[in-house]
């Protein structure tokens, strides 16, 4: 897989809730641990994937493939929903390997629009937001979904916070030339 574009990151914030169902499917399912599955590919090397186990449809990964590109190839599932079925990709989505398969579906889960939501959405962390920048603090619990054009202050100003504490939260952001990436997510809100 390969990074999307570098872009400078944001505007206004439209508080989202996502849906309480998808939510509470997400929580039922997580009491039940899978098992690992061995896969070898050229491009991956001998890899271990966790997969449900009542998945019902994988989709080989490409070389260019992001969590985007995928869901955007079937329109029939979300982002979140994709990364919980695939644990092992990570929120950062970075763990996506060409050649080996991950998970569609699932027979409890009925999508409910949008794959993605639009840019400048700001979520709550319990729905799971994804693809996330990396090493994002582990208290956040308020994130943006950056987008084109999007600028660092415009991002700050609109979510009433500090650039330093916005530099603090999302510390894989370059502290002297911010940038956050187009179609990822920052943090914007730590827990107290
Ligand atoms: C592995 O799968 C088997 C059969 O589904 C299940 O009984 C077992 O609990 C699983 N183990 C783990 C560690 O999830
Ligand atoms: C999405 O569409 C693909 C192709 O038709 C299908 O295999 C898969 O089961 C679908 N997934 C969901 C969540 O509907
Ligand atoms: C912005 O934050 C400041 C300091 O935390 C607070 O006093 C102010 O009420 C906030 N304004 C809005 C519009 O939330
Ligand atoms: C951060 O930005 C500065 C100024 O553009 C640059 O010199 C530095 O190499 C950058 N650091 C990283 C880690 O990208």
């Amino acid at each position: 897989m390969q990074f999307s574009l570098l872009s400078f990151a944001v505007l206004a914030g439209a508080a989202v809730a996502s849906p309480l169902a998808a939510e509470l499917q997400i929580e039922q399912r997580a009491a039940a641990a899978d098992n690992c599955t061995q896969y070898t590919s050229v491009a991956a090397g001998s890899v271990c994937i966790h997969s449900p186990s009542d998945c019902t449809a994988t989709y080989l990964v490409q070389p260019d493939d992001t969590c985007g590109s995928i869901g955007a190839i079937y329109n029939n599932f979300t982002l979140s929903i994709f990364q919980y079925w695939n644990p092992d990709i990570g929120k950062t989505c970075f763990g996506l390997q060409a050649y080996v398969p991950v998970c569609i579906n699932t027979p409890w889960y009925t999508f409910t629009p949008p794959v993605q939501e639009p840019e400048g959405t700001v979520e709550a962390d319990t729905s799971n937001p994804i693809p996330q920048m990396p090493n994002i603090v582990s208290n956040c619990n308020n994130f943006e979904l950056a987008g084109g054009g999007y600028t660092v202050d415009t991002i700050v100003a609109s979510n009433n916070i500090s650039e330093d504490n916005f530099l603090d939260w999302n510390p894989y952001i370059n502290k002297t030339a911010p940038v956050a990436w187009e179609g990822y997510w920052v943090c914007v809100g730590v827990a107290a």
